[in-house]
């Protein structure tokens, strides 16, 4: 473990979308698990389930995507809007621009849509990480418990940063909810929420040298009485 701060864990924390083929130890997954469940959650509930991947069965999982990749390049549809529909500003806006230093980042221009989708295909490679999680959460609960476990999902981010692994949420595997479902063998009241890559960053790879923007505080925080 690095001796690394709360600080440094968040500013160097970012969405790796090229890793290394070295496998990440089944312990070590663990061990962020075992940390990462100190999180809060309203009423304590704890409302995250983790299905954790590597190995074989990863290999068994993308062969079974690659196989119907083709057929359905933007998979099965999802179970949740991953953004409202007709998203307004700032937001759109924000969304947008990401999108765009990203594909900046590897030279794929607008007009080539074909990159475009090979590189969101990228996904459900896990970005060439040998190891994933994902997180599934019962179908009763609500928006507060969603945000529940949006926080386990950064503190394992964080925790991994701490070992030197880095992360990559994936809500695109919300597209293979059905596939991935069977895979799994989730019961049904549970619903998949996201996945995430986890494993040690290509130092390489132009991907991976976004820094993405973040609105000024003026724009989202307000102070009274200080
Ligand atoms: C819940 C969640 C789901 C995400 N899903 C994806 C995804 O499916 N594919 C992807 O490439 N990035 C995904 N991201 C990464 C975001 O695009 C990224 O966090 C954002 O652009 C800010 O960049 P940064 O993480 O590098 O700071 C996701 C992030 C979050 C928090």
């Amino acid at each position: 473990m690095t001796g690394m701060s709360v600080s440094e864990a968040i500013d160097s924390r970012m969405s790796c979308r090229a890793f290394l083929p070295t496998p990440v130890p089944g312990a070590l997954i663990r061990e962020l698990l075992e940390a990462a469940k100190r999180a809060p959650s309203g009423g304590n509930v704890q409302p995250w389930h983790v299905y954790a991947v590597a190995g074989e069965p990863l290999e068994q999982l993308r062969a079974i995507i690659r196989a119907k990749l083709p057929e359905q390049p933007m998979g099965e549809g999802s179970e949740y809007n991953m953004y409202p529909p007709n998203m307004t500003e700032p937001y759109r806006s924000r969304r947008f621009k990401c999108g765009e230093d990203l594909y900046a980042t590897i030279r794929i221009a607008r007009e080539n849509r074909a990159g475009r989708l090979q590189q969101f295909a990228r996904n459900f490679d896990f970005f060439g990480a040998p190891a994933a999680l994902f997180f599934a959460i019962d179908r009763q609960m609500g928006a507060d418990q969603w945000s529940d476990v949006g926080m386990f999902m950064q503190s394992i981010m964080l925790l991994a940063r701490e070992r030197g692994l880095h992360t990559c949420a994936q809500e695109a595997w919300s597209l293979w909810y059905r596939t991935l479902g069977e895979f799994l063998a989730f019961p049904p009241e549970l619903m998949l929420f996201c996945g995430l890559a986890i494993g040690y960053r290509d130092e390489s790879a132009p991907i991976n040298r976004l820094r993405t923007d973040r609105a000024p505080l003026r724009e989202f925080a307000s102070f009274r009485g200080f």
